[in-house]
């Protein structure tokens, strides 16, 4: 199971919840976390909320500095990755290998984009180098964190065949183009567990005056009932069976889910 950016309060409450009733239906659980702190980063709380929750692996993102205490579980966990593109010498890991309780092995890796984003290293040449790394038939999924949909197709052709699955994430709205293709899954977003009526997480008020106005607004999370966007991949060692997309909605009235 890969779950989407977690966003926020609300998002973090929902993978709760959707984790206490399916995390026993799956091997492995990957999330992108990279927005769990209000949308900015993440702390080393939730990351270790997410592990005690059942999420194997945490991924993060260009968010990935924005709480700095999260430098710690990069330099001291495996279950924790951020880009593997940033400059040689960034603390944390750019892939890792976790092992499910059935003894399945699974290597996580993120690649960022460079289009409308920080210009880092080649995130092509960054997946080439994971996909050496990594035994030859164990299943190999890529966090492909990127804005524009062009770099992150062109990053699921280029690595068809080569990774097991290729999972869009940063952009907060699933898309509807999953499939498999020559053995390899893909989605270019797998979307955000959050608030969907939202401007990606956060209030509206304050984005739309900063587009309207041209002046800085600060943003503020938005609240409310949560939405878990996510896939879950069937995986034969590096070749993907299947990729299926869902959306697990937090009940709007339930009184429980909202005091949480
Ligand atoms: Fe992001």
């Amino acid at each position: 199971m890969f779950i989407g950016d977690v966003f926020g309060t609300p998002g973090l409450r929902a993978v709760r919840h959707y984790l206490e009733g399916h995390r026993g239906d799956v091997d492995l659980v990957v999330a992108n976390g990279e927005n769990a702190a209000g949308g900015f980063g993440i702390n080393r709380k939730q990351v270790e909320q997410l592990w005690s929750w059942g999420v194997d692996v945490v991924t993060l993102g260009n968010h990935t500095w924005d709480q700095s205490d999260v430098v710690e579980a990069l330099e001291t966990s495996t279950r924790i990755v951020r880009p593997a593109n940033y400059p040689v010498g960034t603390p944390g890991l750019g892939f890792t290998t976790v092992q499910s309780a059935s003894g399945e092995r699974l290597t996580v890796g993120q690649v960022m984009g460079r289009v409308f984003m920080d210009p880092l290293e080649d995130p092509f040449a960054a997946a080439d180098a994971i996909v050496e790394a990594t035994p030859a038939g164990q299943a190999l999924l890529i966090d492909a964190h990127a804005e524009a949909t062009s770099e992150k197709k062109a990053l699921g052709y280029h690595l068809q065949g080569r990774a097991s699955a290729v999972i869009g994430t940063h952009t907060h709205v699933q898309t509807a183009d999953e499939g498999v293709h020559g053995g390899t899954a893909y989605i270019t977003d797998v979307g955000m567990s959050g608030v969907q009526h939202s401007a990606i997480g956060m209030q509206f008020e304050q984005v739309h005056a900063r587009f309207t106005t041209r002046r800085p607004h600060r943003y503020r999370p938005a609240a409310g009932a949560a939405t878990v966007c996510g896939v879950l991949l069937d995986l034969d060692g590096r070749r993907a069976r299947a990729i299926e997309r869902f959306q697990w909605h937090e009940r709007e009235l339930d009184p429980t889910v909202a005091a949480a």
